[in-house]
This record gives C-alpha cells, sequence and structure tokens, in this order.
C-alpha cells in the first residue's frame, strides 16, 4: 500500500516518506486490518487512505516538515524540565485569536513553551458545551477568528518556540455538523457515521453496564431524533453525538481532519474522550482494546505524515487504565497523557491533610516507554473527578465512597473546610462524582478573613503547584491559577451555562490581577512571583525533566509527600495543617533562598521545600 502514498508525492519527498513508510506502515496495516479487514473492500479502503496521506504529506508545509525533521531525531525533546504548559480558553484569555497572539509575550515571561487553547473550531449554535460540539474540523469559531488568524497565529507561536495545542474532538460531533444533518436527512453514508439504534431494545442492554459522565444535567447514553429515526448514542450532552468507529469511513474522515489542523501548525492534539472510542455490549464501552488500537493507529499515521506532532490522550479513568494510553516500546500510542489521579490525589490529600492516596496513586504510577510522559496539573476547565481514585482511596480497607464523598463535600466548604467549591453533576452528599471551583477558591483564598488564612490558602496554592512541576511530568498551567484567580459565578446568569458549574472556574482573564503581578503584597503578585521562582529553579535541574528517575520516601510522616528525583533532588511538600518533620540524610541546599538543611527539618503547615544535594562538608 506504501507506493498508492509515494504515487501521490513529489519526486524530492518520496526518499524520507519510504523511509518512514518501512517503518510505519506495516505497524497501520496491521492494526487497521484487526480493525476493518473483515470489510469485503478493505484493501481498496486502504489504498485510498494511504493516498489520501500522500496528498495531507505534500500539502504540509516546508517548515513543518523541517520541524518534523528536527523532532523526529530527538524524539523525547517535550521531555525536558524546560517545557511548561499553559491552557486557557481562547475568548477568556485574549477575547479571540488576535488577542491570544498579544499575549505571546505574557506566555514567554512565565516560559511557557506549549499553549493548549480550549476549543477554538466551529462549534454547535446555541449550547455546545465550551466548544466540545463541533460542528467543523476545517473552519475556525467565526467569533474567534478566521482560518487565516489561526495560520498567522501558529506561525506566531511557532517563531516564538510555543507549540500550539489544540482540542481534536474525536469521539463526537454535534448535531448540526455536516454528517449529522445529511444523516437527519436520510444519507444513508451520513447515518453510518453514527450509531442509531431503531428502538430501546439495544440502548437498554447497553445501558445495563453503562456509567454516566453527566448523570444530572444529560442522564443516559442515548438521544431520540425523530429525523434518525430511533436512538443516537450520545454520550455527553444530547447534541454530541458519537461517531461510530467501526465504520472505517468514520476513522479515515478523521485522520484526515486531524492531519490537515497538523498542516496549520497544531503541534499538539488533545484527543478528547479517548476512554469512549469503542463501544461493547456487556461493558462500561470504555477504554476498549480497540480503542487503543484506533490511538495506535492514528499514532502511526502521525509517525508517518507529521512526526513532529504530539498527541495526548484525555482519558480520565482508573490509574490502572491510563499507562495503556502511551503504549509501549512496541506498540506506540499517544505520546502525553493526563494524569488525572495524580490531580484529584493531590486535593484528596488537601482535604484529608494525609498523604496515603496520594502515595498509592504514585505507587501505582509504572515506568513510561521512551519519550512518552504524563500531563501534570493543578485544574483545568473540567471537574475535579472522584471517581478515578475509587481503588486507591478503598487502600488499606478504606470505604473509597465515603471517603471520596467526604472530599466532595469538603470542596462545597462543608466539613468546617475553607473551600469554596460546588459539587459536580450530585445532590447526594454520600456519593461522589466531580467538584468545581478554581483552586485559588478551593484552597480557601476565597473565604480566608485575614492574614494568617491567606497566608495559609497561598501555601496550599503552592504546594499543589510544586508537586505538579516536580512531579515528572509535563505541567500545565491553567489560565488565571497563576494569579490566583478566584471563582467565577458569571454563568449562573448565562441561561445556555446556568446549569453546568464547571463554569465556576472558567472566568475571563483578570487584567487587573495581571498588571499588578509585579506587587507581591497582593495575592495575584504573590502567587505569581512564587509560581515564576519555581518554574526557574525547574528549569535549571535535569532532575525534575519528566522523564528522569523519582522516588516515594516511605520514612515520611504520612501528612507529608517526601518526593526524591534522582540522587541530588528532594521535594518535601506538607499536605497538613500541622507542621511535619522529616530526616534528612546529608545536606541539602533549598532551591529558592539558598539556605543550607540537615538533620530533622520542620515543615510548617502546608509548606514546601524543594532540595538540592549540596557537597559534603
Ligand atoms: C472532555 C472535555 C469536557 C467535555 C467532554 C465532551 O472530557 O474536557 O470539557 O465536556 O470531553 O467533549
Amino acid at each position: 500500500m506504501s507506493d498508492r502514498m509515494l504515487a501521490v508525492l513529489p519526486n524530492a519527498l518520496r526518499p524520507q516518506a519510504a523511509q518512514r513508510l518501512a517503518v510505519y506502515e506495516p505497524v497501520l496495516r496491521r492494526l487497521l486490518a484487526g480493525l476493518y479487514g473483515e470489510h469485503a473492500d478493505f484493501d481498496a479502503w486502504l489504498g485510498e487512505l494511504m493516498a489520501s496521506l500522500g496528498a495531507l504529506y505534500s500539502a504540509r508545509p516546508a517548515e513543518l516538515r523541517a520541524l518534523d525533521e528536527q523532532r523526529a531525531a530527538q524524539p523525547d525533546w517535550f521531555l525536558s524540565q524546560r517545557m511548561l504548559g499553559y491552557c486557557a480558553y481562547v475568548q477568556n484569555f485574549g477575547g479571540d485569536l488576535n488577542g491570544v497572539a498579544e499575549r505571546i509575550s505574557y506566555l514567554q515571561e512565565m516560559g511557557v513553551s506549549y499553549l493548549h487553547l480550549l476549543p477554538f473550531l466551529r462549534a454547535r449554535a446555541g449550547e455546545n458545551d465550551g466548544g466540545f460540539a463541533v460542528s467543523s474540523f476545517d473552519d475556525v469559531e467565526p467569533a474567534l477568528g478566521t482560518n487565516a488568524d489561526l495560520d498567522a497565529l501558529t506561525t506566531q507561536l511557532r517563531a516564538a518556540r510555543i507549540s500550539l495545542c489544540s482540542d481534536f474532538i474525536l469521539n463526537h460531533v454535534a448535531d448540526d455538523h455536516a454528517w449529522a444533518v445529511a444523516a437527519k436527512n436520510g444519507d444513508a453514508a451520513a447515518r453510518a457515521m453514527f450509531l442509531t439504534f431503531p428502538d430501546r431494545t439495544m440502548p437498554d442492554r447497553y445501558e445495563a453496564t453503562l456509567g454516566q459522565v453527566f448523570p444530572q444535567v444529560a442522564p443516559g447514553n442515548f438521544t431520540h431524533v425523530q429525523a434518525m429515526g430511533g436512538w443516537v448514542w450520545s454520550t455527553f450532552y444530547p447534541y454530541q453525538w458519537d461517531l461510530n468507529y467501526a465504520n472505517p469511513a468514520v476513522f479515515a474522515e478523521m485522520a484526515a481532519a486531524l492531519l490537515r489542523l497538523a498542516n496549520r501548525g497544531i503541534e499538539v492534539f488533545r484527543l478528547d474522550s479517548t476512554a469512549f472510542l469503542w463501544k461493547r455490549e456487556g461493558t462500561n464501552s470504555m477504554n476498549q482494546p480497540e480503542a487503543h488500537q484506533i490511538l495506535q493507529a492514528l499514532r502511526a499515521i502521525v509517525d508517518i505524515v507529521a512526526p513532529g506532532v504530539l498527541l495526548k490522550a484525555e482519558a480520565i479513568v482508573p490509574t490502572r487504565e491510563l499507562p495503556a494510553y502511551l503504549g509501549s516500546a512496541d506498540a506506540r500510542e499517544c505520546h502525553i497523557a493526563y494524569h488525572s489521579s495524580l490531580m484529584a490525589a493531590g486535593w484528596l490529600a488537601l482535604s484529608e491533610e494525609g498523604t496515603s492516596a496520594l502515595r498509592e496513586v504514585i505507587r501505582n504510577t509504572p515506568e513510561l516507554p521512551q519519550a512518552a510522559t504524563w500531563l501534570s496539573y493543578v485544574r483545568c476547565h473540567d471537574d475535579i473527578g472522584w471517581n478515578v481514585l475509587r481503588a486507591e482511596a478503598a487502600a488499606g480497607g478504606h470505604d473509597a465512597n465515603a471517603r471520596l464523598a467526604r472530599a466532595a463535600r469538603f470542596y462545597t466548604g462543608a466539613e468546617n473546610s475553607y473551600a469554596a467549591g460546588a459539587s459536580f453533576q450530585s445532590t447526594d452528599p454520600n456519593a461522589a462524582h466531580g467538584s468545581n471551583g478554581m483552586a485559588a477558591s478551593l484552597v480557601g483564598l476565597q473565604t480566608a478573613h485575614n492574614d494568617e488564612e491567606r497566608e495559609l490558602a497561598m501555601r496550599r496554592l503552592q504546594l499543589l503547584h510544586g508537586l505538579a512541576l516536580s512531579f515528572g511530568a509535563l505541567p500545565v498551567l491553567y489560565m488565571g491559577d497563576e494569579l490566583a484567580m478566584e471563582n467565577d459565578e458569571s454563568y449562573l446568569h448565562r441561561p445556555q451555562h446556568a446549569m453546568d458549574s464547571r463554569w465556576l472556574q472558567r472566568p475571563v482573564f483578570d487584567r487587573s490581577r495581571w498588571k499588578g503581578r509585579d506587587y507581591a503584597g497582593t495575592s495575584a503578585g504573590k502567587m505569581y512571583q512564587s509560581l515564576i521562582r519555581m518554574v526557574r529553579a525547574r528549569r535549571l535541574h535535569d532532575e525534575l525533566a519528566a522523564n528522569a528517575p523519582r522516588t516515594l520516601l516511605a520514612d515520611a510522616p504520612d501528612g507529608m509527600l517526601a518526593l526524591a528525583r534522582g540522587e541530588r533532588f528532594l521535594a518535601l511538600m506538607n499536605f497538613s495543617g500541622q507542621p511535619q518533620s522529616y530526616a534528612l540524610q546529608g545536606r541539602w541546599i533549598d532551591c529558592m533562598d539558598g539556605n543550607i538543611l540537615a538533620g530533622a527539618v520542620t515543615l510548617a503547615p502546608y509548606a514546601m521545600h524543594w532540595l538540592e544535594r549540596g557537597a559534603a562538608e
């Protein structure tokens, strides 16, 4: 099949393509044969796919092809401790894509090298789940700019050495995407892009074992659509229709859509909701082997056509299911995966003032294949989902539900807590689903009455960021957290958002905090400066690279996490409101203030030390 691709390439590109095809075409063919080999016209289909990849390869701009070569020669380029991510909604951060371009110097000031802009492609009119209901993969959302603006932005970001990451929402499309519109009009090929059932027989059978992502606002996984003649699979909101990946046309269309965006200069794809790509009766239709084969096939395509591009898995699943998304040495899958368990466990540790579940998560975090890493984060645009922690919360004979439900209550401000968040998709105080709120509000800044409380809240915010920055991952900051921005309640007045409390953590960038970021007298300035200090210290230590070894030190008290990175770096983090002591072996230098520490050290409530090994006396 390689010849079908080579045939459409200009002579100058053939040798390079032939080299990559020799390695990855057999992989791709094997994966696709596993998924679609039963189809009578499989060979013809694969030939067409290869020809389409060839056309997209030819269309790839020379500058991006040069970047591909550079990165293929250094495949671990994104594991450096100099990498730092930032995530924002376009509309909130810059107003539109041009406004984002105006903030590049701010990103550079922070040391950001990776910018995840939340969905900016044309979204469904009306409710659209913050852009996660895509109507066209080929057009920028008009409210945010034009395709030319996107091209200009990727060019400017590339010049600033910032990789643009875009969501690639591959599990579903909006019900006003051209495929959905054609399907509603009775087009058989378009209907086959979706999973439609004439009556409740199959939906009921599936529902018996499916979970629910939005049990309150979008219960069930199927939506009755008259024009489709039945029930359409819709895991998320009723207007987000799941694609039918058992249909090879879906795979081919989506692979091409991804490469067209890559050719616009998007360097990282956040593959949204990857866990749900394949459905199987009798299971929760998550993490199915075929979902992994689809991702591996996409990876092989990227390895052939655009090896400078990174794939990032968004799979909010239990820790044990996560490593599979990063593949193995012989089955390459995504380059990056969200470590949602680590994120949630950090918040659980704060609420419990103990690190047992967090340690369990770290113990359950395996070594990764080469050139793959976790994404670490404190907050994102979604809720803190507690369900991913069920196994770790049950360790040691605990009642996981009680424990996680308590954490969920804690972050609403119950349980005598300092937090000012909201429960997500659950009104039952004895159940755990998710928690929402900006980090600063969840750590108590919003409710702090005096300097002492503010100081403790600030330490908690720094502590969670310290964990994300020292864990060994690609850390991604969430817009506003660097300035300790608090909850935004305004969503309650917007009818299309009021039912979804995730909007609590989707504020508009606060320019006045930003202007005051140099004044340590404000929370914004204090947070910003301490974060910048951490980012700078991190850059200086090779031990903090994503792939450098990590060891959990078991001799720390339960309130504290002691994480060694290699032989020369140690992070001590006190998750409790009580002072905690730790006996250091040897002499250590505090990376922030240069103080020398040895013997027993006591960490104040919620304090953190980043230590580098000092020379022996
Ligand atoms: C992902 C997104 C989330 C969205 C969902 C459906 O989980 O992060 O915001 O609601 O996918 O696209």
